[in-house]
């Protein structure tokens, strides 16, 4: 029997409002339109994704770190932590697993605080830029990662 890898699907701050929040930067998706996407494309590729978002740093850390139990890899939009965050940046470091960061709107072509990010260099790569098609080509990015 094979063990299915399973996926930590990390959603930070304000992402909750989504299809609301800033249409025209982020466009009209839900969070749950995106994490449903999510579920049927780990589904077609065998793989378990487990899904959390959350306004605060401290609940993203403690799922970084539970992600050392039973995950063999994370996908991340760290909303605006990104930017401010060495906690989540050292909590993705500590687990070793490979993480795969995620905007929706291309942090580098907007103001200049948004085109520093905190997680890149711990991340196996970023991918910005494509609305919500940015987890999906992230998902794909980290499975085909997992399956090296
Ligand atoms: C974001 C970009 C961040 O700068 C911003 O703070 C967000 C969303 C994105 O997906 O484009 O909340 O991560």
């Amino acid at each position: 029997m094979t063990v299915k890898k399973r996926v930590l699907v990390l959603h930070g701050p304000n992402l909750n409002l989504l299809g609301v929040r800033e249409p025209g930067i982020y466009g009209s998706t839900t969070l749950e339109e995106i994490n449903r996407s999510l579920a049927v494309l780990a589904a077609e590729s065998g793989v378990e994704i487990r899904t959390l978002q959350s306004n605060s740093e401290g609940a993203l850390v403690d799922a970084i770190q539970g992600a050392m139990d039973d995950c063999q890899g994370i996908l991340i939009n760290p909303a605006a932590y990104t930017h401010t965050s060495v906690a989540l940046r050292d909590a993705i470091a500590a687990t070793g697993l490979p993480a795969v960061e995620v905007h929706l709107s291309n942090i580098h072509s907007r103001e200049a605080f948004r085109q520093h990010s905190y997680i890149a260099p711990v991340a196996v790569g970023q991918i910005c830029g494509f609305g919500p098609d940015s987890y999906l080509l992230g998902l794909r990015a980290l499975i085909k990662r997992l399956e090296k």
